[in-house]
């Protein structure tokens, strides 16, 4: 039988460094299967090579853009036009199955039993739940399910300007056909869901198998002192806290065990540390290449709002209770 695989995506080199926790973390959970990595040809030489020691196969395939910045703007995420590349992943036909999982997950625990689904099997997106979310799915790949789905994209184009538009309009009949397509959602625990339904989270987050950093924000913007364990700009409150473990901090540390030293041994000690402070003990992930945004990046108040609402504070930053308390006490003078 052929063989079956975890397959990824990265365009760029942070994407890349995603990719390489992902990989660490489904090898130290003793994977069985295959690991397969989509890269763009920017992803740089010294990425690549670590790249291809924790994954099986590393290809350079074309980068496919959907250029739909109208639908991509309702997302506020002008950079996801690329993830039209996803679609790739559907030429790997040497291999039977595959689970694909986005460069912004990390596994928890082993998942191999995921290939007992069939194709399409997904978790419901948090956002919009008769959708399913496009960063983790099982999938069969097939030249002509790869060709549909493209002629799919330049007919009719994606609904969110990204691949999991376009990959729900082609599974159309996900939300309501066969419930064994459905995940569960453990299989694709997004950050953002912790906070929309904490007491679900309370109840079923300990038994989440597969984190996924959906959204802005990712690991690779933050910076992280590996001395005290802190991730820079991220504080969980103390109940959440004593509930499950702090994912971020989880990616940081594969990142700051693992990752690193393979990064810092194939760039080179002197090329690796050009443009870091020698004596500053953080690390951040964005010393490799292209500079990461501000640690944490500056979001508009109409941002800021939302995510407030969401449950979403910065706690540590902008809505710190030292900032409230000063905003409150220039209101009142
Ligand atoms: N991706 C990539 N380069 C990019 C943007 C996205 O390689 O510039 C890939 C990567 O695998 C990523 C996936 O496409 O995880 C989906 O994008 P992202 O995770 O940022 O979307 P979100 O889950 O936040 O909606
Ligand atoms: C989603 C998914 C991501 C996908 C993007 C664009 O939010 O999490 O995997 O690439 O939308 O469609
Ligand atoms: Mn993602």
């Amino acid at each position: 039988m052929a063989g079956e695989a975890f397959v990824t995506l990265a365009t760029n080199d942070n994407y890349a460094k995603g990719a390489m926790v992902l990989g660490r973390s489904l090898r130290n959970h003793n994977t069985t299967k295959k690991l397969v990595a989509l890269i763009g040809l920017q992803v740089a030489e010294p990425c690549r090579t670590v790249l291809s020691s924790l994954y099986d196969e590393v290809c350079v395939v074309d980068i496919l853009d959907s250029g739909d910045a109208a639908h991509l703007a309702m997302m506020k995420r002008p950079d996801l036009g690329v993830t039209f590349t996803k679609l790739h992943c559907w030429t790997l036909t040497r291999y039977s199955k595959c689970v694909f999982m986005d460069a912004d997950t990390m596994v928890l625990s082993n998942i191999d039993e995921l290939f007992d689904r069939e194709e399409l099997s997904a978790a419901p997106d948090p956002g919009w739940p008769d959708c399913f979310n496009s960063g983790v799915f099982v999938f069969k790949p097939s030249n002509e399910t790869y060709n549909k789905l493209l002629a799919l994209c330049t007919e009719t184009g994606s609904f969110d300007g990204g691949d999991q538009g376009v990959l729900n309009s082609y599974f159309n009949t996900w939300a309501t056909a066969d419930i064994s397509k459905h995940l569960p959602f453990i299989y694709n625990l997004s950050s953002i869901a912790i906070y929309s339904y904490l007491p679900a989270f309370k109840q079923y987050g300990r038994d989440a198998k597969v984190v996924h950093f959906l959204g802005k924000m990712k690991p690779w913007n933050y910076s992280y002192n590996p001395q005290s364990g802190q991730v820079k700009g991220h504080s969980l409150p103390s109940d959440l806290r004593q509930v499950h473990p702090d994912y971020l901090t989880l990616w940081w540390e594969l990142y700051t065990n693992y990752v690193l030293p393979a990064l810092r041994q194939a760039y080179g000690q002197t090329a690796f540390n050009t443009g870091c402070v020698e004596e500053e003990v953080s690390v951040a992930a964005g010393e490799l290449s292209a500079p990461a945004p501000p640690h944490p990046p500056q979001v508009s108040s109409e941002e800021r709002k939302q995510r407030w609402e969401a449950g979403q504070a910065d706690y540590m930053g902008a809505d710190s209770f030292d900032n409230i308390e000063r905003k409150l006490d220039s209101f009142l003078k």
